[in-house]
């Protein structure tokens, strides 16, 4: 059965698809045209064959199947290796690169790797709850902001021992601008044909800029460690520096070191940053459950410091920012590509290369697996008793597979933090209590002026 491919609009749909979506923010094109014609649909976006997208679990749950589907590396991919290198994000899945970080990583970003971070990071969460705390309660904060400082400040300190110190800045580090500056300029990049990126040589002269300045800081905090060991410390500096792969016998090497840092950076900011954001929101749209949040924390917590040992009976807490990933993806697209000709949902031909997308927004509120009320935030559901019974791969908020998100882990235990450490202080509310999110992003998405306000809790004094 044909896949639907809506009609392209603009130009005479001589450009394909691409011209008719959303410019500031593509993906709501892709929510759009999920609604009209779920679970499938095609467009042509300047790729050799049309790119599919799915919206149901039953679809993504075919998609995982390893046996069909491999994330290579794409178009995307390839314009992020300006930035990236062979980092962790951008290597192939086949390379040597690529197999020695995630074979020297991953444990680093295990639960012991983890349990070492745990000061280090409550110690970035402190020094905002302590900047809020100064504010009062009449200060507007716009959320993503302080959000994008306190997860970029954390994987700076937690992976390499680096101090941005975005807290004690006017302006954000200027190595986050040139970060997200050459990020959204290489998406840009990988939507537009060749032809058409030759007229956008003063941008991309701006990318290699920001990139040669990326990699000289990058350079410098290398060095530092260098001339300045620190034998004792497992942080993931001294991994990615000194540790040597168990299979090759060899180590990452300085260059690949330099790569993994904004690889690092880039992967966990913005993603944890729009994450807490989100999670904020639901939870001051949700009385209720904002009230047994803070509950859970005053049990746990109570006027205690907050402890490592603590983190795993958060429990509500957990489902909270469970529900919320599930509620509002971070991330636009899940996608993988077919390594055969292979048969979908029964019906749908994929051909061989053919791309395929995932839509989270649609696929994590399928209401075969969540219900009639999948629209409606209920953390209720994420609780292990509810979550144990889910189908495979209904809840994909950090993908799949071997390229599945190495920073889980981290992102889980830098929210779980952050939040019992700002309910343990305040009540939050948003400034405008009529407030609906609204996003931006090319491949991420963040939301738009979405501000709260925290007032220190009475009972707190
Ligand atoms: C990959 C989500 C936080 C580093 C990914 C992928 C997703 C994802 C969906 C692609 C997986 C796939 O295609 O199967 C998220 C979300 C986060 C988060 C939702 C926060 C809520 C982080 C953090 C770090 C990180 C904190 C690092 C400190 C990476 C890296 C990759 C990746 C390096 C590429 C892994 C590879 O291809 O080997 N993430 N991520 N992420 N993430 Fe995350």
């Amino acid at each position: 059965q044909p896949i639907p491919k809506p009609p392209a609009k603009a130009y005479l749909g001589l450009l394909g698809h691409a011209p008719d979506l959303e410019p500031t923010l593509p993906v709501k094109s892709y929510w759009k045209l999920m609604d009209e014609y779920s679970p499938i649909y095609q467009l042509d976006l300047n790729m050799p064959l049309p790119r599919v997208f799915v919206g149901s679990r039953e679809l993504v749950n075919e998609m995982a199947d390893d046996s069909r589907f491999v994330k290579f590396t794409h178009r995307l991919h390839q314009e992020m290796r300006a930035v990236f290198g062979d980092g962790l994000f951008s290597a192939e899945s086949t390379s040597l690169a690529w197999w020695k970080a995630h074979r020297l990583l991953v444990p680093a970003f295990g639960p012991v790797g983890l349990s070492k971070m745990f000061e280090d990071m409550q110690d970035i969460s402190a020094q905002l709850i302590q900047k809020w705390d100064r504010y009062g309660h009449e200060t507007e904060i716009e959320c993503i902001e302080d959000m994008a400082r306190l997860t970029f400040d954390t994987i700076g300190l937690c992976a390499f021992g680096y101090r941005f110190n975005e807290f004690y800045m006017k302006e954000p580090h200027p190595f986050m601008q040139q970060l997200w500056e050459s990020i959204v300029e290489s998406g840009k990049r990988a939507n537009r044909p060749d032809l058409v990126n030759l007229a956008y040589y003063k941008d991309e002269a701006r990318r290699q800029e920001n990139i040669v300045k990326m990699r000289e800081l990058c350079r410098k905090i290398i060095q530092d460690r260098l001339e300045h060991p620190k034998p004792d410390s497992k942080d993931l500096l001294n991994v990615m520096l000194h540790g040597v792969d168990k299979e090759s016998g060899e180590t990452l090497g300085v260059e690949n070191v330099i790569y993994q840092i904004p690889t690092l950076l880039g992967g966990g900011y913005e993603t944890t940053g729009s994450t807490l954001c989100f999670i904020y929101y639901y939870l001051c749209k949700n009385p209720q459950t904002m009230r047994r949040a803070r509950q859970e924390v005053d049990d746990v917590v109570g006027n205690q410091v907050l402890t490592y040992d603590m983190l795993c009976r958060l429990k509500y807490l957990d489902a909270v920012m469970k529900e919320a990933l599930r509620m509002q993806h971070p991330v636009s697209l899940f996608t993988r590509f077919a390594i055969k000709d292979t048969v979908i949902g029964g019906k749908y031909l994929i051909k061989e290369g053919q791309m395929l997308s995932g839509i989270w927004r649609h696929f994590h509120r399928d209401p075969k697996v969540w219900g009639e009320d999948a629209d409606e935030f209920k953390p209720e559901r994420m609780l292990d008793e509810n979550f144990s019974k889910m189908p495979p791969n209904a809840f994909k908020p950090f993908g799949d597979g071997l390229r599945a998100c190495i920073g889980r882990g981290f992102a889980e235990q830098e929210i779980l933090i952050h939040i019992a450490m700002a309910l343990q202080k305040f009540d939050i509310s948003l400034v405008d209590p009529d407030h609906e999110l609204r996003l931006k992003g090319q491949m991420g998405v963040k939301p738009v002026d979405f501000k709260i306000r925290v007032k220190r809790r009475a009972d707190r004094g």
